[in-house]
């Protein structure tokens, strides 16, 4: 019998099929099937007869190895990263195009070079010829950083250079240019990247030093060649933000050295990104007065408080089915509020468009912003302005119930802080005594959403 020498692999999710098809069974995409030459994989090269050793097994309880975190000087990413690079550990690091990837991760690099341990740094360019980085590097005011600076994109060449130094930090921008000569198929093809990549990771844990390694988001959203190189990384950082905004976050959604949804916030400037070190000051900075529609959430973004100005829209349709749209949140869990309003409190808001918008260019992701957006859309429906001096927070169950959320008095701090005096809050805070909500702010504690509507008016 002949060996087969290729399979077919689709682009999107990395499954493989004994032969061409135009739809994917695994993520349901069209004709991201392509023919790639089986090889080079690493993995699947264990001949079959060998014979194994005997691993050794030990108990839960012993004395783990401290890990000693390189700061990277940049807190914002520090913090993502779990307070600090971790020597031997991978970092994935998606986005979109342009969103300021290689700026980011070319100013992390120029400040560790210039700390004062003197690490050895490298960074290098599949995408940029050195000109090019280097006139960034320039623009951004590092040009004197002792950076390694390379543009290669065979990792044959970088695995053999990077094994004879004493690399502690390495940048490789990106993933989907470099290729393995031994693999056929063509550079940015899920069989390329994840070859590349794992000849990589194994260096980087031989070695010890920390790798970054970019990766370009597809449009369905997911680093390609996804699946398979999120889990073979450590630390996954997805660099988010709308074109037209100048914020830029950078958010840990998966990561073995610290706790996910952790962000970074940042300003891209002309000198490049700049942190932000209050973003809840900076997301509420062009808030208006008195306009209806509008009401200030307070949330929690990984472990700090963030405070965020939903905005809502409601306005005769004049279409068949009324229109929704959604900037920054998911448009099911605003289907689901709408349609709590309007079986729980009989709105009537099928005759109407709603429009919903996270003020500021942050995707919000917890279900405690619930109440925040259904006082928004009922604000906006009655055309009356909340007060500008309230923050607000809950669940919102399908029986139209408020439901209690994680940590209010850490969301409440960050609102009085900046100058919030009243807050609707869900119920039972209060009555438990042992979850003090330590806040001089007047409370509302509001249980459902008829009373909600019922306490606005
Ligand atoms: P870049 O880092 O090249 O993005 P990526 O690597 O994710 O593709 O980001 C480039 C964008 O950032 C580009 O549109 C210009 C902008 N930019 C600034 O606004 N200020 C700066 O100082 C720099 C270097 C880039
Ligand atoms: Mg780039």
């Amino acid at each position: 019998m002949s060996k087969k020498t290729t399979e077919y692999v689709c682009q999107n999710c990395g499954a493989v099929y004994p032969r061409w098809q135009g739809k994917c069974d695994a993520c349901g995409e069209w004709n991201t099937i392509v023919e790639e030459k089986i090889g080079g994989e690493g993995f699947s090269n264990l001949k079959p007869k060998q014979k194994g050793k005997m691993i050794d097994f030990v108990p839960l309880e012993g004395a783990a190895e401290k890990l000693e975190r390189l700061s990277t000087n940049i807190k914002e990413l520090d913090r993502v990263c779990g307070g600090g690079l971790v020597p031997g550990s991978v970092i994935l690091v998606g986005g979109d195009p342009g969103i300021g990837k290689s700026t980011l991760l070319l100013q992390a690099c120029a400040k560790v070079a210039e700390l004062p341990s003197k690490p050895e740094v490298f960074y290098i360019s599949g995408e940029e010829a050195i000109d090019q980085v280097r006139i960034r590097a320039k623009r951004l005011g590092l040009e004197k950083a002792p950076v390694n600076l390379a543009s290669a994109t065979d990792i044959r060449d970088i695995v053999a250079t990077l094994e004879k130094s004493n690399a502690n930090v390495v940048i490789i921008d990106s993933i989907q240019t470099m290729y393995l000569e031994d693999v056929e198929s063509t550079p940015g093809s899920v069989t390329q990247v994840r070859a590349c990549s794992y000849e990589l990771i194994k260096l980087a844990k031989r070695k010890g030093f920390t790798l970054f390694v970019v990766g370009h988001v597809t449009k369905q959203g997911s680093i390609a060649g996804p699946r398979v190189l999120e889990h073979m990384v450590d630390t996954v950082l997805y660099f988010e933000g709308e074109r037209g905004h100048h914020f830029r976050i950078l958010r840990a959604v998966k990561n073995r050295f610290g706790a996910t949804d952790e962000i970074g916030v940042f300003e891209m400037q002309d000198k490049g990104l700049v942190e932000v070190e209050n973003p809840s000051a900076l997301f509420l900075a062009e808030r208006q007065g008195n306009i209806s529609g509008s009401c200030v959430f307070a949330g929690i973004e990984g472990s700090r408080p963030v405070l965020v100005e939903i905005q809502a829209l409601v306005s005769p349709t004049g279409y068949a089915s009324p229109k929704r749209a959604v900037v920054g949140w998911d448009s099911n869990r605003l289907a689901m509020i709408l349609a709590v309003l309007e079986a729980r409190c009989g709105m009537n808001l099928s005759s109407q468009d709603v429009y919903l918008n996270i003020a500021g260019g942050l995707r919000i992701t917890e279900p405690a912003a619930d109440l925040a957006v259904a006082m928004a859309v009922i604000s906006s429906m009655t055309n009356k302005p909340l007060p500008h001096d309230m923050v607000i927070f809950g669940e919102i169950g399908l029986s139209g119930e408020v439901r209690a959320v994680t940590q209010p008095s850490l969301r409440l701090k960050e609102a009085q802080k900046l100058g919030f005096a009243s807050c609707i809050i869900p119920p039972s805070y209060t009555k438990d005594k042992k979850t003090s909500l330590n806040t001089d702010m007047s409370v509302y504690e509001i249980g459902n959403v008829q009373r909600l509507i019922n306490w606005f008016n």
